[in-house]
């Protein structure tokens, strides 16, 4: 089975308060891209069997393709500390499956830079092997164990374009596709989620992503692109300067708007159509440091499977 995982990039994100968890309460507003990691799953053979006896133990076997350009995903751990096989274990663990599985993924999505991709390497895992292993989990299930492994993961049950709140794992689905396209701009840098979120601050007055929202159905592209808004933009930018020098490279390249995706540290620009995006883009490739990517705004799936 193969499972495409697509990346996301917030388009407006503000925070609410904190949490008794811990965690921020966000007003959050995400579209999955078309830049994909594969997931590849297989029924496990006998050596991926479970078992007590302590010669075969692993009922997942993993293995990681890093084709992440300049090969940046040092950082992604390639064993059991792995979100793919840690989704895959809790559901094995849940739905009390003995058999084993097979997982390979192929990772293209930078890593520490906010486009969500381990979260939605989770998700696909968990989608494809409910199906694999015959479950028959509907959405609800799955996003619920989706929830206890990160906040973004359940986004990713849903996809397509969506409004989250919570810490993230409430998904309110919108309709249609975000008519823009995007250039992902991914510095040498990377940020940690954990870091950014250290150091923001929550606003006296959060904006709510309401007139975001209208904007969005407006269908009017340049006065979404004017609305992007990330409240982890300035603690990002304390962190790096590359926040900002991007930003003056979108603006050079003549881009409605432009904004730090999640906690980043990937950065992208809006612009009408294909041909202005790559256009942009063979500029910002004439920095051979930044790893840059035309991507266009998926659609929901729309349907209430997984
Ligand atoms: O949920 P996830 O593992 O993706 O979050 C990574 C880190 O980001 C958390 O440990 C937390 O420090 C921070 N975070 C937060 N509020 C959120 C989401 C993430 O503070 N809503």
């Amino acid at each position: 089975m193969v499972i495409p995982a697509p990346a996301k990039v917030n388009l407006f994100l503000e925070l609410l308060g904190k949490l008794p968890s811990g965690y921020h309460a966000l007003d959050t507003v995400m579209t999955e891209v078309s830049w994909y990691d594969t997931l590849v799953l297989q029924h496990g053979d006998e050596r991926t069997r479970t078992s007590s006896d302590h010669r075969s133990t692993h009922a997942i076997d993993f293995r990681l393709i890093d084709r992440t350009a300049g090969g940046g995903s040092g950082d992604v751990p390639a064993d059991s500390e792995n979100l793919v096989v840690r989704a895959l274990e809790l559901l094995r663990t849940t739905a009390g499956v003995e058999r084993g599985l097979r997982a390979t993924l192929i990772k293209r999505i930078p890593s520490q830079a906010g486009l969500g991709g381990g979260s939605s390497d989770a998700a696909a895992a968990l989608r494809g092997a409910n199906r694999l292993w015959g479950l028959g989990y509907d959405r609800a299930r799955l996003m619920e164990l989706a929830g206890q492994l990160g906040s973004d993961i359940p986004f990713f049950l849903v996809g397509g374009l969506a409004r989250c709140h919570g810490r993230g794992e409430q998904v309110e689905p919108l309709a249609g596709a975000l008519d823009l396209v995007l250039v992902v701009v991914k510095p040498p840098v990377g940020l940690a989620t954990a870091e950014v979120f250290r150091r923001c601050s929550i606003p006296e007055a959060p904006r709510s992503s309401d007139e975001f929202c209208r904007s969005l159905r407006s269908k009017n592209p340049r006065e979404t692109a004017h609305r992007l808004f990330n409240r982890l933009a300035e603690p990002a930018s304390g962190l790096t300067e590359w926040v900002g020098r991007l930003g003056r490279s979108f603006e050079r390249t003549g881009s409605l708007g432009w904004l730090l995706s999640g906690s980043g540290s990937a950065c992208f620009g809006a612009y009408a159509d294909r041909s202005a995006a790559q256009r942009a883009a063979r500029r910002l490739r004439s920095s051979d440091e930044l790893i840059v990517q035309v991507v266009f705004p998926l659609a929901g799936r729309m349907t209430d499977s997984p």
